[in-house]
């Protein structure tokens, strides 16, 4: 069996008699990428700041094991083992990019000749060595980004915190962005990371899981997520309302709006199933005016899960 860097077993935070988070459980093995989703204060930046000791879980809470460590009695040895880049930036705009991560090495006890050393390795490591010696209130917020992260990794930690890395960065920076996660990831590290973005979630992590109402919704892969879904579809859109008749006629089974001249047929997108729905039309001579088809993707098991819509009878699923 893996060793599991993350292990919480009903973790719970309450501020006042507001409940942030229900009795969360959480196991990530070690060297894999686990993702946190959920929306604006779905309390993802509570359980970061838990997991990593910045603030205590309740009293009511259960274990939690972080690198081994048992938080409660642990958490000097626990902390030594992590990484934690806030939500918002640890950067000092006032000082260098370079003496921002010295300070960093200082205050994990390096000698300055391996202080020297490391910051040069990963400055480097993260396309930062021309701007090192700029301050860094003159860093673009992807730079700034990049030196965050390489200020987390001065002490080598085995598991990383990343609390919506990517938030902010234009598209080449968040796949650079990725591409470094990747990049730790293959290096034997984990990686807890929280995001809005379904897309990031989706592209990098082995699994996920959505956190609604203080409680976790559902888990799994992205593809175990998309299952939970009702399927894709495909929609049809006429703008002859005499075409549109002879093709809800045409299409039996198909969900009809009248007033939009819309069909909706559930298909899976495959080449097969489109090509029978083409030709059930061109045998009873109909041509759409729009066809449209969708396959259900993390978006939709987002909304599904976190907007109220509801899957039918399986919110607060886990998927094994
Ligand atoms: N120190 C605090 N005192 C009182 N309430 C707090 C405190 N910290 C967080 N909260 C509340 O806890 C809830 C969860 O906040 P948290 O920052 O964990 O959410 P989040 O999922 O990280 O949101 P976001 O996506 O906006 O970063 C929010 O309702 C927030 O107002
Ligand atoms: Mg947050």
């Amino acid at each position: 069996m893996t060793e599991l860097a993350i292990a919480a077993d009903g973790l719970r935070k309450s501020y006042g008699d507001k409940t942030v988070l229900d009795g969360v459980d959480l196991a990530v093995p070690e060297g894999t990428i686990f993702c946190l989703l959920g929306p604006n204060g779905a309390g993802k930046t509570t359980a970061v700041k838990i997991l990593s000791t910045l603030i205590s879980p309740d009293p009511a809470s259960g274990p939690i094991r972080v690198g081994g460590h048992d938080l409660a009695t642990e958490a000097q040895a626990l902390r030594a083992a992590i990484g934690v880049t806030g939500q918002f930036s640890a950067v000092d705009s006032l000082i260098t990019g370079e003496e921002n991560m010295l300070l960093m090495a200082d205050l994990h006890h390096l000698s300055k000749r391996e202080g020297r050393q490391v910051t040069a390795r990963l400055l480097e490591r993260f396309d930062l060595t021309e701007a090192a010696g700029k301050p860094a209130s003159t860093y673009s917020g992807g730079m700034k980004r990049r030196l965050d992260i390489a200020m987390t990794l001065v002490g080598n930690p085995r598991i990383i915190f990343l609390d919506e890395p990517t938030t902010g960065l234009d598209p080449r920076s968040r796949h650079n962005m990725w591409r470094i996660v990747r990049e730790l990831v293959s290096d034997g590290v984990t990686v807890f990371l929280t995001t809005q973005y379904l897309e990031e979630a989706d592209e990098l992590a082995d699994r996920i899981a959505v956190l609604n109402d203080g409680r976790i919704a559902a888990e799994g892969t992205a593809e175990e997520l998309k299952r939970l879904v009702p399927g894709g579809h495909v929609r049809l859109r006429f703008t002859d309302p005499a075409s549109y008749r002879s093709a809800a006629t045409a299409l039996s089974g198909a969900s009809r709006d009248d007033e939009a001249l819309t069909l909706q047929l559930p298909s899976d997108g495959s080449q097969r199933e489109l090509r029978s729905i083409l030709d059930r039309l061109d045998s009873a001579g109909i041509e759409a005016d729009e066809l449209t088809v969708h396959t259900p993707d993390l978006d939709d098991v987002f909304f599904a899960l976190t907007g109220g819509a509801g899957v039918p009878d399986q919110p607060k699923e886990s998927v094994r």
